[in-house]
């Protein structure tokens, strides 16, 4: 997939490119490495701890996650697979692409990432707490699935304004 770098900026919801399931990355080449870039750019801008490729507008099975929000600390994980386990836990949640929405969203406190990295290599890593929730949210940004889709029926229409807005916004387009 050639990907035009240049022309990657935030995406918001609901775009379509963060309502399909992405697609793997076939090879990590210079292209990709630039998307890194550009996201950890948007990343930092936007003040955000994790960042998946379809909110750069690209439909790729990779994110990018700092917890510290350094640009230094932005990790890739590309054609993730990340597997959920132990107790639920409900926690307020937001997401760059969903600007203005905050909502308790119930994931699982402890999860299993595996991925590869920039330089190819494979890795397996352990994530409980707050790691572990950004590698499930992420997750879910290359499954197609963002916070409005978890939320609550409350927290839905607490938000309608604004998911309405953000509709209106992306109609405009
Ligand atoms: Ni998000």
């Amino acid at each position: 997939m050639a990907i035009d770098v240049d022309q990657c900026k935030i995406t918001y919801y609901p775009a379509p490119v963060l309502r399909g399931r992405a697609a793997p990355v076939e090879k990590i080449d210079d292209n990709v490495r630039r998307l890194v870039e550009k996201m950890a750019d948007i990343l930092v801008e936007k003040k955000g701890i994790g960042l998946a490729a379809p909110q750069a507008g690209v439909g790729l099975r990779l994110f990018i996650v700092s917890l510290s929000g350094k640009r230094e600390d932005a990790r890739a994980y590309i054609n993730p697979t990340v597997t959920p386990h132990g107790d639920l836990d409900e926690v307020e949640e937001g997401c760059l692409s969903v600007p203005g929405v905050w909502a308790k969203i119930r994931r699982y406190k402890k999860a299993t990432v595996t991925a590869t990295d920039l330089a190819g290599n494979q890795f397996t890593e352990e994530a409980e707490g707050l790691y572990a929730r950004c590698l499930q949210h992420e997750y879910d940004h290359i499954e197609g699935t963002v916070i409005v889709n978890r939320m609550g029926e409350a927290a839905r229409i607490a938000h309608r304004r604004q998911l309405k807005k953000l509709a209106d916004e992306q109609e405009g387009k």
